[in-house]
This record gives C-alpha cells, sequence and structure tokens, in this order.
C-alpha cells in the first residue's frame, strides 16, 4: 500500500551532537539522522538549529553515541533549542537553554583533539571535523547536510572485547528511533558471513 512519506524516521541511532557557540560554550543538539562509513560521518540536522550555526562558523564537533539506558536523559532536552531567540516555526513546541548538559544531567568532558566537549556518559564518542556541509534547503524549515571526517573515536572499556580491543556489538546496545519510538536493538541474529580485517 501506497503511505505518505513525510516522515521517514525507519530506525537510525540516536546521537547527542556537540557544537561550539561564539562564546566557547558548548551546545548539545539531540539528532538521529547520520550514519557512518569508514572514517566519515555524515548528519542531517535543521538550517535554524544552533548546531548548523555553530558549524558554519567552528566546523568542529563531538558525535556522542548513547546507549539505550539514557533515553530520559535524552527526552530531558528533547524540546530546547540553543538558539535564542527560538526560531518562529519551533517557537510552539520549543524553549531555548543554554546548559543542556546541565538539564539533560550529563558530564562533559574535554576532546583530546581540540574541538567541543565529549558526553561522559555516552560509551562511543567521534571527533570529528566538518568536510562538506550543504544546505539542501534554506528556508527556516529545510535541513543541512554535514559530513564530518572523524579524528579520534573513544569507547567505553565496558562495550569493548577484551582480546581484540575492538567495540564487541554484544556488549554495545545503541538507542534506536524508529518512527518516533525509542528502542533498543534485539538479539544477535547472525554474523556477516564475509571476514573483514579492522
Ligand atoms: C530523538 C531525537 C532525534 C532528533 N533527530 C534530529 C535530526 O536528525 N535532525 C535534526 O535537525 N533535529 C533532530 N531532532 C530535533 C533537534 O534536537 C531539535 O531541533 C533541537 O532544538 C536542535 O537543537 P539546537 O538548535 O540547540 O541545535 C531530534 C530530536 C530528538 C529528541
Amino acid at each position: 500500500m501506497r503511505i505518505p512519506s513525510r516522515s521517514m524516521y525507519y530506525g537510525t541511532p540516536v546521537a547527542l551532537v556537540c557544537t561550539q557557540n561564539s562564546d566557547g560554550s558548548d551546545n548539545l543538539t539531540p539528532m538521529s539522522s547520520s550514519w557512518s562509513l569508514r572514517d566519515f560521518v555524515v548528519l542531517g540536522l535543521g538550517c535554524a538549529s544552533q548546531a548548523v550555526e555553530n558549524l558554519h562558523h567552528r566546523p568542529r564537533l563531538t558525535v556522542n553515541l548513547p546507549s539505550a539506558d539514557l533515553r530520559k536523559s535524552i527526552e530531558q532536552i528533547a524540546t530546547f533549542t540553543g538558539k535564542n531567540p527560538v526560531p518562529d516555526h519551533k517557537a510552539a513546541q520549543f524553549s531555548y537553554c543554554r546548559d543542556k548538559f546541565k538539564a539533560a544531567g550529563l558530564t562533559r568532558v574535554a576532546s583530546t583533539e581540540g574541538g567541543p566537549s565529549r558526553v561522559a556518559e555516552c560509551p562511543i564518542q567521534i571527533e570529528a571535523i566538518v568536510n562538506t556541509m550543504t544546505d539542501v534547503s534554506d528556508d527556516p524549515e529545510g535541513f543541512s547536510v554535514i559530513i564530518a571526517k572523524a579524528v579520534a573515536q573513544h569507547a567505553a572499556v565496558g562495550i569493548l572485547d577484551e582480546t581484540s580491543g575492538q567495540i564487541d556489538p554484544a556488549k554495545w546496545e545503541p538507542l534506536i528511533f524508529s518512527y518516533r519510538t525509542y528502542r533498543g536493538v534485539g538479539p544477535e541474529l547472525g554474523r556477516m558471513a564475509r571476514v573483514v580485517r579492522s
């Protein structure tokens, strides 16, 4: 059956993107329209977000991946923006928040490569630099596609395989955003047959 296709949130991980404001403070943006390939991450962010404004001027970011148990922290900042004043099209549902780390009960940890803060509670933290930024539409409700190159990846010891030192997918449960609901991932269904050298 053909269905309306305005929102195709078919299930991608939630990320907390940290960017730097003009006064040097940081801003945290919950988002889920992202994917990764080798050492690049691709993000879809609203043009009217503080995150996009920050990245146009200061192209460093951290992409922090919460585990499923951090859902409540994400919801605590889901109706906030770091943009002041709040853009007209968001005014009915969003309010300004200067410190989303504090509002979410999350902890800053300094980046190792000189970019904005990482989120200590997120088991995977990627430090990245913008490579390409494209405004898909410049109307206030449009979005930008940002391609960023990872310069460092950090992972909590608790999600690492003790022998290989790589992330063990059996120990890592991303928080998935699917058609506006939060989900974990189920048990492993099988392994990819092709052997990949890490
Ligand atoms: C779970 C979740 C997923 C979201 N995904 C996105 C997204 O992929 N892209 C986006 O632009 N906004 C997304 N948002 C909305 C932004 O968080 C929201 O517009 C916020 O006000 C932007 O913050 P900023 O203006 O401080 O950057 C998401 C929000 C939540 C709670």
